[in-house]
Parts: C-alpha cells; structure tokens; sequence
C-alpha cells in the first residue's frame, strides 16, 4: 500500500507538533502558559447556546449542501454593513475558514500549478496547496523588514505561466501585518492585470489596532469580481473557533459551480452549528469594540516585554492577535523543546510555535517564535516573564559564546 505524494508533500502542524512533549510536562506537575495556539480565549457570545439551546426539530437533518440559508442571510447582511453587496449564491458555507481555503485549492489548482503566498504565512496554507497537487511561491520577508510584502515589483517578479492565485492574509498571520488601502488596491491590481485569482484571507478583519484601517476587506473593489475569494471564519471574529463555521465568497460564477461540487460531497456543514453561528451576527458591535481593546492591551503587553529581553527583534503587529519575533537563540525549535523537558520557573514554562514552519524557504525563522497573545493579562505577563529567563538560562546552559 502507498500513501500518496500529495499527502507526502504535506508537513503536521507546528502549533501541535510539541503535544506530546507538552502532555508529559504536564503530568509531571508542571504548569505551561500556551501561547502556540490561535486560540483566544474571550468568551463566546450567549446568543450562541441560546439559539442552539431552541433548536427544537425532532430529526437532525443534514442541512442544504451551499449553507443554511438564514446563516447565509446573516452573513449577506453583515456585509453590507461593510459596505459588499452579495448574492445568496456568492456565499458557501464552510466547516471552518480552513474548509474554505481547502475547496478554493482543490477548484483552482491543477499538479505544479502556483500560488505566491507572503512568507511567513499561516502553516495550513501548505497543506491545502499540496492536497490539491499545486505548489507555493513564497514572497520571502523577514523580521528586519517588520514581515511587511507590499511590494509590486517583488509580488509580480514571481508570476510565472503557472500561476493560478496571490493568497494574502490580512490582518496576517502569523506576523500581524495589515495592507492599507493603498496596498490592498496595487495588490488587487495585479491580480486583475495577470488574470489570477486574489484569495483573500480575511478571518482576522475586526482586529485591526489602528483605526486608519477601518474594518478591511477586499470586496469592496467590485472591478475584481471575477478574481476575488475571500476566505470567512466565525472562530476568530466570534470567538467561536469550536463551531466549525466558515465561508467562501466569490462572484465568479464558473467557480462558484466547482466550490459547490465539493459542497455537495460533503453533504452539508453541522447543521446545529450554523444555527448558532447565524444567532452570532446579531450580536452588539460592543462586542467587537470589547475584543478588540482587551487584544490591544494583550499586545502592548507582549511587545513591550519582548522588547525588554536584550536581542530580541521585534515589530509592533498592527492586526490579528500573533506577533513574530527573532530570539537571541540558536534554535527556536531546540529552544521549545528545552524549554519543555528542562526549564522549570517555580514549576511553570512556557509554549509558543517556532517559527521555521511559517516559512517555505529553507533555513529561514530558525531562531524566530510566533506568539499568540490570547491569554488573560496575568497569565501573558507571566508567560513573557518565563520566556525572558528561559532565553537567559538558555543562552548561559546550552549556547557557545557568541
Ligand atoms: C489565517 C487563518 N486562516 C484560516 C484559519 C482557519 O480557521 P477556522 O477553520 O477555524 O475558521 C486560521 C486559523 O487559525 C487562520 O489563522
């Protein structure tokens, strides 16, 4: 028996990849402040078990394969909040954003066809290019240049005839990088001048730390109908992450019909949860305003302890709720897994994600760590504390002088 190349070619994620390690640390007593995972931690709004809790149908059936319509209706409507007229059929409900990004490879991409992505990206990216055969072309940034990929002449120097797609991630993950308008729009124009399509991830759209970017989306640029999939999550905009519930979003009808090809094999999306989630879009902007001035403390608070740790190289993120920084270490991968079977402060360690798989150029963020500032403003001044005494110990007990 063989397992197949596509599958071959795809890497197990680097936020889990330390579990096993982490399980054992924590058997043994110790105590670990997780700042691997994208996970935030802010309570989801009531309305969601409320409307779960009346769900009062005698048979739980499979919902219709494009979405429930009234979780449809709520997504339309809180578009045109933003501004982005949709029709019903532009919208199609996903189990997750990560089953959206998953049918948009699989309808676009052909074996050894491209997508440039602006490295580092968000790991999964790498697996739902390669399940579907297709390779990624890495527009390569670094943290001397704050992650920042804006660059024209960069993005259009890696077209090739085989690209099909630029796959943006914004506000960005893992490095909290946010396009302007300006950015969005030359990014916009490439891909309508060179015919590909612009998938846009937009899962993180509400947190946005300064308010000159508004709430950004692309949809908003209809002269690029045809080349625009925005890419749609309840998990992080609601806090809802264990609902399972995302969409697709494109106007170009020929794509449309092969997303709901892959729509149809699957059946339908868990029908309790896109009852939920369409109770979500009623909730009070508050919320939002509340979420995003706790990820505004979060981060200052983790960017001002990193930049008290001598060596380190950090920008401040202006979105989403990651910041990427470069440790004074020789290995952030050698440096987690120490960090887990050796460091103990008063029994307590700590977790981020090294930063090598963000990226697919070979031998780049070795001695980088995405952080997730999704933990509770205590816990986050502890974390960074740990980290800061496990770079010290680290650097004395486990690297040559430099
Ligand atoms: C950039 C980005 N896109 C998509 C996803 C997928 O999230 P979900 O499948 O929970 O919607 C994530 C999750 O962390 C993400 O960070």
């Amino acid at each position: 028996m063989k397992i197949s190349i596509n599958a071959n070619r795809c890497e197990p994620s680097p936020m889990r990849k330390f579990h096993p390690l982490a399980v054992k640390a924590k058997k043994s007593g110790a105590k670990i402040y997780h700042l691997n995972i994208g996970q935030p931690d802010i309570a989801t709004p009531q309305a969601f078990y409320d409307a779960v809790k009346d769900f009062s149908e005698s048979t739980l059936a499979y919902d219709a394969s494009p979405g429930a319509p009234i979780l449809i209706e709520a997504i339309r409507n809180y578009y045109k909040k933003l501004g982005v007229e949709l029709e019903p059929e532009d919208i199609l409900i996903t189990t997750g954003g990560s089953e959206a990004l998953l049918f948009t490879c699989l309808s676009i991409l052909d074996p050894y066809t491209e997508v440039i992505i602006p490295e580092p990206y968000y790991p999964n990216y790498t697996t739902f290019v390669h399940a579907a055969g297709g390779v990624i072309r890495a527009l390569h940034t670094g943290p001397e240049e704050g992650y920042h990929y804006a660059d024209k002449k960069r993005i259009k120097k890696l077209i090739t005839k085989n690209t099909r797609a630029i796959m943006v991630t914004n506000p960005g993950n893992p490095t909290g990088v946010v396009l302007d308008e300006k950015e969005m729009r030359m990014i916009a124009d490439i891909a309508k001048e060179n015919d590909l399509f612009l998938i846009s991830d937009e899962v993180y759209r509400e947190f946005c730390y300064d308010d000159k970017y508004g709430i950004p989306t692309m949809g908003r640029f209809t002269d690029i109908d045809d080349n625009l999939v925005i890419i749609d999550s309840v998990s992080k905009r609601f806090s809802a992450c264990g609902a399972r519930v995302g969409c697709v979003i494109t106007k170009n009808k020929e794509l449309q019909q092969a997303l709901l090809k892959f729509c149809q094999s699957r059946l339908s999306v868990a029908t309790i949860d896109q009852i939920g989630a369409s109770a979500l879009y009623s909730v009070d902007e508050k919320f939002f305003a509340d979420c995003k001035e706790e990820y505004r403390r979060r981060r200052d608070t983790v960017v001002s302890a990193l930049r008290n740790i001598p060596g380190v190289m950090v920008e401040e993120p202006m979105g989403a709720f990651y910041v990427m920084a470069q440790l004074p270490v020789d290995n952030a991968d050698k440096f987690q897994r120490w960090l887990l079977e050796t460091f103990r402060d008063n029994n307590e360690t700590v977790m981020f994600a090294p930063g090598a798989p963000f990226y697919e150029t070979p031998g780049s963020g070795i001695n980088e760590v995405r952080i997730a500032y999704v933990l509770r403003q205590e816990d986050l001044e502890r974390a960074m504390e740990l980290l800061k005494l496990g770079i010290a110990q680290y650097r004395a007990e486990c690297m040559d002088e430099e």
